[in-house]
């Protein structure tokens, strides 16, 4: 898509993950089963194409939630974007139930993902960035009924403003690399992982570290133990071992939708205690089968007395520098914290992201976006940044709520119903107002 079809959209979404594909569906949805009418939308994703965590579609790796925790069917098990009905028009369903798998591989999922995608690719425009929000020229924060978005166009190089009466930020999490450690040729986020390293020559690899004990940092080291024969692969990590994934059942129901409401209405003595009972449903830990395959790894490599395969416990990376074609890596190791260097041909940090960030995209918007004690943007319930009263335009975010909703917020568990709830809150916003939203004739 690159005509612009409306003057002004009911609903600007910014970025095009899982999240947002979600919303559009559920707009597609609401579209059919509602008024007969639309809500005019439009998204905007800066990658050319549908990808999600391109550069860790590691083989073999596989969905870390039940392939039910899909786009829609928390919301509408009913509904034709199903992975199910995927599997169905795959010709796939009945093999995949012999798999008796909750989990496909992220290779499949991905495959869901980009069939569901392909059909409301209408109402995306890829290589477009969004820059920033402003209030519409000479209108204040009083009248505000509406955003104007900056969107930067990477084919043709130039920039064009949209109008939105709502917006929905959902731009993803945000790497973070080791403090002082900045990213290079020899120096990768996980997050460029296989973007990386299809376009350095193996056999240049003989020494090669990663570094954190999380997901990333554990499918990394297999692939690349697995991919590099010839290849010494270090695992820096900061525990004595990697720590498994808690998703047995009573653990796993902080992620049901009901958890959101017990999160979000809670005392902040209770939410800094479930983030303390279960941030290792999600952070830091490693899916049980992962760890035993690098063990089996490990106890082959003693078997045949090769140590190709080597784990540095209790050790946290504390620098980086070049030393000729060397990468030398300052390792703070140990109990007693002793600093000792390790050379490598490339090091990858695994080590995690930040959460999603819309400051800078609210620009000078953010003087009326609301924010807490502590500095957060206080949330509604329904997923709206809480603005100066006077603003009636919404501002809505998926992602980046982990302080108001809880540890689902950058994950995949409730993005069906957190973006049913979300067309919710428009639907009931536009209805309130004396000047409704005007509600346009579908294209
Ligand atoms: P996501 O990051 O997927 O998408 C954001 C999009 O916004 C990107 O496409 C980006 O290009 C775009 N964008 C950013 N800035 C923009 C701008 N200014 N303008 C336009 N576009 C912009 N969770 C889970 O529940 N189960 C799982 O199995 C996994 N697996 C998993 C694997 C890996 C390797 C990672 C790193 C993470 C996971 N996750 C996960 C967590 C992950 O956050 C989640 O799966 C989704 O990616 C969340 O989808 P979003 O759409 O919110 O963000
Ligand atoms: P993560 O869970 O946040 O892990 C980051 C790791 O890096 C932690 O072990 C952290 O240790 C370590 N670390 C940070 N700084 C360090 C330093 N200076 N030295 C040594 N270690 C350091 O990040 P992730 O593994 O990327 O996982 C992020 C999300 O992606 C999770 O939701 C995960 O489930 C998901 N994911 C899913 C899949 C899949 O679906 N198959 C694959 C990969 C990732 P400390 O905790 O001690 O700081």
């Amino acid at each position: 898509m690159s005509a612009r079809e409306f003057d002004i959209y009911d609903v600007v979404g910014i970025g095009f993950g899982p999240s947002n594909l979600s919303l559009a569906v559920a707009l597609d949805e609401f579209r059919v089963n509602g008024m007969g009418n639309v809500f005019s939308n439009i998204f905007f994703e800066r990658r050319s194409s549908f990808a999600w965590h391109p550069s860790m579609l590691l083989p073999s790796a596989t969905m870390q939630i039940s392939f039910l925790k899909d786009l829609v069917t928390f919301r509408n098990p009913t509904s034709s974007f199903s992975f199910v009905a995927y599997l169905h028009e795959s010709g796939r369903l009945p093999r995949f139930v012999n798999n008796q798998d909750f989990f496909p591989t992220r290779e499949e999922f991905h495959q869901y993902l980009e069939w569901a995608q392909a059909r409301v690719a209408h109402r995306v425009a890829y290589g477009s960035e969004a820059r920033s929000l402003r209030l519409p020229a000479g209108v204040g924060p009083e009248r505000a009924d509406r955003l104007c978005l900056q969107v930067a166009d990477a084919a043709s190089g130039t920039s064009r403003m949209v109008e939105a009466r709502n917006v929905v930020i959902s731009t993803g999490l945000v790497p973070t690399m080791p403090t002082g450690v900045e990213r290079g040729e020899r120096v990768w986020h996980s997050s460029e992982f296989l973007e990386r390293f299809r376009r350095t020559s193996p056999a240049r690899i003989r020494r090669v570290a990663v570094v954190g004990a999380g997901q990333s940092a554990a499918e990394i080291t297999r692939f690349l133990y697995d991919e590099l024969p010839h290849a010494e692969v270090s695992a820096i990590i900061p525990s004595y071992g990697y720590c498994v994934a808690d998703d047995t059942p009573f653990a796993n129901e902080v992620f049901d939708p009901e958890a959101i409401d017990d999160y979000y209405y809670a005392t902040e003595r209770t939410r800094e205690a479930l983030w303390r009972y279960h941030s290792n449903t999600n952070y830091s830990v490693v899916d049980d089968s992962v760890i035993r395959d690098l063990y089996r790894r490990s106890y082959e490599d003693d078997l045949r007395d090769v140590g190709r395969l080597r784990f540095l416990r209790l050790t946290r990376v504390a620098g980086v520098r070049s030393v000729g074609a060397q990468t030398r890596v300052s390792l703070r190791a140990g109990i007693d914290g002793d600093l000792r260097d390790l050379d490598v041909d490339v090091l990858v940090c695994a080590t995690g992201y930040a959460a999603m960030e819309p400051t800078g995209l609210l620009g000078d918007l953010d003087q009326y976006c609301l924010r807490d004690e502590a500095g957060r943007y206080r949330i509604e319930r329904d997923y709206r940044i809480v603005t100066a009263p006077e603003m009636q335009c919404g501002i809505y975010l998926q992602g980046g709520t982990e302080h108001t909703h809880g540890l689902s917020s950058s994950l995949l568990s409730n993005i069906a119903v957190r973006s049913g709830e979300i067309i919710d809150s428009i639907v009931a916003r536009s209805a309130e107002r004396t000047a409704p939203c005007a509600v346009l004739a579908e294209a």
